[in-house]
């Protein structure tokens, strides 16, 4: 699996500390920045994750701003993404099993380091559950 990171300047510390963790656990990821505390703006680098996970040139993407909220909303401007903002792990589970979440946004300012790691593991072990909820999920693209 191919995931891609990305940040502000807000969440710029929470991704490095998840990029940290799921390179230690083998995952191939590529981090499209921002690569610093320097202010940027996070439309930017929602939407640039958002599109390469839209083109398949990532299977997944995670997203991290001061609050996971501005960013998750650049990325769902695009079409095909679902960007959940998650900052428990129980909303981590059911963002994937029944939303079929393809990208996942994270506060920096938000949930701390140890909660975030676990809603990550969380998020790409779960699978969709399909069924029912393919039909929904199908329904949001109109
Ligand atoms: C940047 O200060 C902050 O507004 C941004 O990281 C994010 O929280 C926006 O939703």
């Amino acid at each position: 699996m191919k995931l891609v990171l990305a940040s502000d300047h807000g969440g710029y510390e929470l991704k490095e500390e998840i990029k940290k963790h799921l390179l230690e656990k083998g995952y191939d990821l590529e981090d499209i920045g921002t690569h610093s505390t320097e202010s940027v703006d996070y439309p930017e680098f929602g939407r640039a994750a958002a599109e390469m996970v839209a083109a398949g040139k990532a299977d997944k993407g995670i997203l991290c701003c001061g609050t996971g909220i501005g960013i998750s909303l650049a990325a769902n401007k695009v079409k095909g993404i679902r960007c959940a903002v998650v900052s428990d792990t129980f909303s981590a589970k059911m963002s994937r099993a029944h939303n079929d979440a393809n990208m996942l946004s994270l506060g920096g300012r938000v949930v701390g380091a140890g909660l975030a790691l676990e809603i990550v593991d969380i998020w790409l072990a779960t699978e969709f559950e399909g069924g029912r909820h393919q039909r929904r999920v199908d329904k949001i693209e109109g």
